[in-house]
């Protein structure tokens, strides 16, 4: 077929992805229309008559979904611009400090407090090889999954929420390495029974940490709804699971920071440290990730001057291995 646009015969199969890359002006009308009638409950007949094209023209182009009731969605296409991170290379010291969060693939900071994809890229190339099995306890909204499918690893990501599950859902709807789409599960990470004894190489987690920021209202066994003290107890039993599936002589990494209760400070981290130690982990590094959503200017900096305390910057990525 011609394109309406430049004329070029290209086929009918390509046609959204040619307006996609060459001429962005007439490809997002076109989509919003089509969405859009989708979303007033036209078929995807309808919608194409109406728009004198075949159904197989909408079909080819567009990533179609069927819902329960047998009709079939239109997904909006991901638009991705980059599949890697530009001029790459590994961390090599004790301090990670990432300026820009990256914001390859379908990485975004849009769920709050998830973490730069940076840090599963460096875990995952540094302690692992191609074909590996990733467990992700506290997936999120997804950035380790998507790193393991880019890196083509076997990807497995628990959360208890499932909100965090569409979200993961939603940014791992890539096509890239589709035989590396990960298992994706909506469990609690105190019991991990879907996974056997001995079966990962790498495992990426994020906890929440206590109290800080609620990823639910009333979630039974969200541990970011938990004080510290009850929190430690509950991380200790994540700990005696993930040392459990983990292979002899592995890695397990987790990212955590402290916190201040009436203006001392609460070693979180190292606490947190202690119980995975406990849990028959031993200690190979730690790492300082530097945070950068502190300002220098502003409210809590106010505060931190009048009140007499630092604001943390820092949180501490302690990578343990299974003996
Ligand atoms: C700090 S976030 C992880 C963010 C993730 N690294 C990312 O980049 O999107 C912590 C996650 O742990 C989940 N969570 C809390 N308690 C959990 C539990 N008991 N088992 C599994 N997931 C849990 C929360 O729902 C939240 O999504």
């Amino acid at each position: 077929m011609k394109c309406e646009v430049c004329s070029k015969t290209i086929s009918s199969k390509d046609y959204i992805k040619h307006l996609y890359e060459c001429h962005p002006q007439s490809y997002e009308p076109l989509l919003e229309k089509i969405i859009n009638l989708n979303n007033d409950g036209l078929s995807i007949s309808e919608i194409a008559e109406s728009l004198n094209r075949t159904k197989k023209f909408i079909s080819d182009n567009l990533d179609l979904v069927m819902e329960s009731d047998g009709a079939y969605k239109v997904n909006k296409p991901l638009n991705i611009k980059e599949w890697e991170p530009k001029n790459f290379t590994l961390e090599a010291t004790t301090v990670w400090s990432f300026k820009d969060r990256g914001s390859w693939a379908t990485h975004n900071g849009k769920y709050r407090g998830n973490w730069s994809p940076y840090i599963p890229r460096n875990l995952i190339l540094r302690y692992t090889k191609e074909g590996d099995t990733v467990l992700d306890p506290f997936l999120g909204s997804g950035t380790t999954l998507v790193e393991t499918k880019l890196l083509k690893r076997k990807g497995i990501g628990i959360d208890i929420n499932p909100n965090a599950i569409k979200i993961a859902e939603e940014n791992l709807r890539f096509n890239k390495n589709n035989d590396y789409h990960p298992i994706i599960r909506n469990l609690d990470s105190r019991n991990l029974n879907i996974i056997e004894d001995n079966s990962i190489d790498l495992i990426c987690a994020h906890p929440p940490y206590a109290n800080i920021i609620k990823y639910s209202d009333d979630i039974e066994g969200d541990l970011s709804l938990l004080d510290i003290d009850d929190f430690l107890i509950e991380i200790s039993k994540v700990a005696k699971e993930l040392f459990r599936v983990l292979k002899k002589d592995k890695y397990c990494a987790v990212l955590i920071g402290d916190t201040r209760r009436k203006k001392h400070m609460i070693p979180l981290g190292f606490e947190v440290m202690q119980r995975f130690l406990q849990a028959g982990f031993v200690l190979k590094e730690t790492i300082i990730k530097e945070q950068h959503n502190c300002q220098e200017t502003g409210f809590w900096y106010k505060r931190s001057i009048e009140y007499n305390f630092l604001l943390i910057a820092h949180e501490y990525l302690f990578i343990f291995r299974k003996p």
